[in-house]
């Protein structure tokens, strides 16, 4: 399977849409990138230089951590984009839907952008909806009460059942299920979790109903980032069917 670098040039000669290029051959027209965002100062330093000033302030904003996760992730998914359009990173503009979902005012691609802990990831595709989300894998207090007062009777039954490792996880792939496609449509947690019913288990990601929709035209896909994060992804109709693990790539951070 190949796939281009993100950060290949368009070829001379006949013009073909970057984006087409990058996934073609791939089988699947769906890239999931990942990153790390603990990087060399002089590499964060340069990477602000690629972000537009409003992007710039709002990392600003915050303690010195969080201003160096926000740049960093801000510069990946502009490095990531400018991939996949064949376009220099610092030239990508942004809208906002009224609930923050960041899209290209042209629409030639959807893509979402998730952080957790140090770990970013990027998946962009063609001309549908798509969502990703990843959490790091932590025993925190209160996740049974999420379960009991958020998830649907059926997902928290199937969780109830499991213990221990197994039941975190199950809890952090059902979470990032859901909230991959609240992101794919743009609502984010503003909505209720509940009206999204999803598989709960590593095997088969899929959504089983929606409150509001028809849940058979959309398919979630599993990404594999170790045993520490939990990551899926969420996309209408992709043409290739069922997703099942999606894989995720490095992405190369080069900023020029
Ligand atoms: C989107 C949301 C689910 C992200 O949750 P999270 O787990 O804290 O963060 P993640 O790292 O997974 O994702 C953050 C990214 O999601 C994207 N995002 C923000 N709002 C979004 C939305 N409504 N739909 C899809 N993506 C969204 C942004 O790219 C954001 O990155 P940025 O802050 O660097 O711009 C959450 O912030 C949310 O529900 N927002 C909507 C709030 C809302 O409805 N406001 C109403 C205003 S009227």
């Amino acid at each position: 399977m190949t796939v281009a670098s993100p950060l290949r040039r368009a070829p001379r000669g006949r013009p073909r849409p970057a984006y087409t290029r990058a996934t073609s051959g791939s089988g699947t027209d769906i890239q999931v990138w990942r990153a790390d965002l603990r990087q060399p100062e002089e590499w964060v330093g340069e990477a602000a230089s690629i972000l537009a000033p409003d992007e710039r302030e709002r990392a600003a904003r915050g303690a010195p951590e969080v201003h160096r996760r926000r740049l960093v992730a801000r510069a990946v998914l502009r490095i990531a984009l400018g991939g996949a359009l064949g376009r220099p990173p610092e030239s990508i503009e942004f809208v906002l839907s009224p609930r923050g979902k960041p899209a290209l005012p042209g629409g030639e691609v959807d893509f979402s952008v998730s952080t957790t802990g140090e770990v970013c990831v990027v998946a962009v595709t063609g001309d549908r909806p798509i969502g990703v989300d990843v959490e790091q894998v932590v025993a925190r207090k209160g996740l049974d009460r999420i379960v009991a007062t958020r998830f649907a009777p059926e997902e928290a039954a199937a969780i109830g059942a499991l213990d221990g490792d197994a039941r975190l996880r199950a809890f952090y792939g059902c979470w990032t299920r859901k909230e991959a496609y609240l992101k794919a449509t743009g609502a984010g947690l503003a909505d209720p979790l509940d009206r999204v019913v999803v598989s709960v288990g590593d095997d088969r990601p899929e959504i089983l109903s929606l409150g509001d929709g028809d849940a058979s035209e959309w398919a979630l896909g599993t990404l594999d980032l170790g045993p520490e994060v939990a990551g899926a992804v969420a996309v209408r109709s992709p043409p290739e069917g069922p997703l099942g693990t999606v894989p995720v790539r490095p992405l190369p951070l080069e900023l020029r």
